[in-house]
């Protein structure tokens, strides 16, 4: 399979409050986009589109080139949306002709090991036409009115927390995002929505998305602790 993976970085990181858009706030030298390339290059792509902010083409493309190495020609930047959906669109109109599979992930989850994309790009060639990574939610989740009263317990052995990337045929993507209704959170839940089933392989915990000051602290130390 042609697979392309799309980085979703075009994020304002107003929760984190790093001073640059997220997916340019350092976690050690480098960026958080540069750190989240390095795992999509461990993937077996055949092109990697990066969406950025507006006014911020030229500094994805430098971590991207440095993050790709003699791969280089596989990197695409495109400039992303106001929602994160808008930004998926975004990088779906740079793909290559020859592109059949799809993985989505988002810049965010920028420690996300290889191992993720190997059982989601392992889900896709065993004919799986959406599949996404998943944790166990540890928490307890109450479902709450407007008035922030608690309405009803949420059976959480039936919850599972999403993790990107998710993985797509691509036909499959395009369709439901070109038909999307509504402004979903991530992708499988448009391609849930278009009918589509959607199976689930392992996350990892090193896969949690960096949003706001306390995650880009653990970030940073998981970085520090284990310098590559
Ligand atoms: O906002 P949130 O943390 O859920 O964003 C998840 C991912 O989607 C991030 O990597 C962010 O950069 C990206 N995003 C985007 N375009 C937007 C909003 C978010 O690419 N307009």
């Amino acid at each position: 399979p042609h697979l392309a993976v799309i980085v979703v970085a075009a994020g304002s990181g107003t929760r984190l409050r790093g001073g640059a858009p997220k997916a340019f706030v350092g976690l050690d030298a480098r960026s958080i986009l540069h750190h989240a390339l390095r795992g999509v290059f461990c993937a077996p792509a055949a092109q990697v589109v990066v969406v950025v902010p507006e006014g911020y083409e030229g500094d994805a493309t430098t971590d991207a080139l440095d993050a790709a190495g003699d791969r280089g020609e596989l990197v695409t930047v495109v400039t992303g949306g106001a929602t994160r959906q808008q930004s998926v669109a975004a990088g779906l109109t740079a793909l290559w002709g020859d592109v059949d599979t799809v993985l989505v992930h988002d810049a965010a989850r920028a420690l996300t090991p290889a191992a993720v994309f190997e059982r989601v790009v392992a889900a896709l060639d065993d004919g799986a036409v959406a599949v996404i990574p998943v944790l166990p939610v540890v928490d307890t989740i109450k479902r709450v009115d407007g008035a922030g009263r608690v309405v009803a317990a949420v059976d959480r052995s039936e919850l599972a927390a999403a993790q990107t990337p998710q993985g797509f045929r691509r036909s499959v993507l395009e369709a439901a995002v070109a038909s999307a209704d509504a402004d979903h959170t991530d992708d499988a839940a448009l391609v849930a929505a278009a009918g589509h089933p959607v199976v689930t392989v392992e996350g990892d915990a090193r896969a949690f998305k960096v949003t706001t000051a306390p995650d880009l602290e653990r970030a940073r130390s998981l970085v520090t602790a284990a310098p590559e």
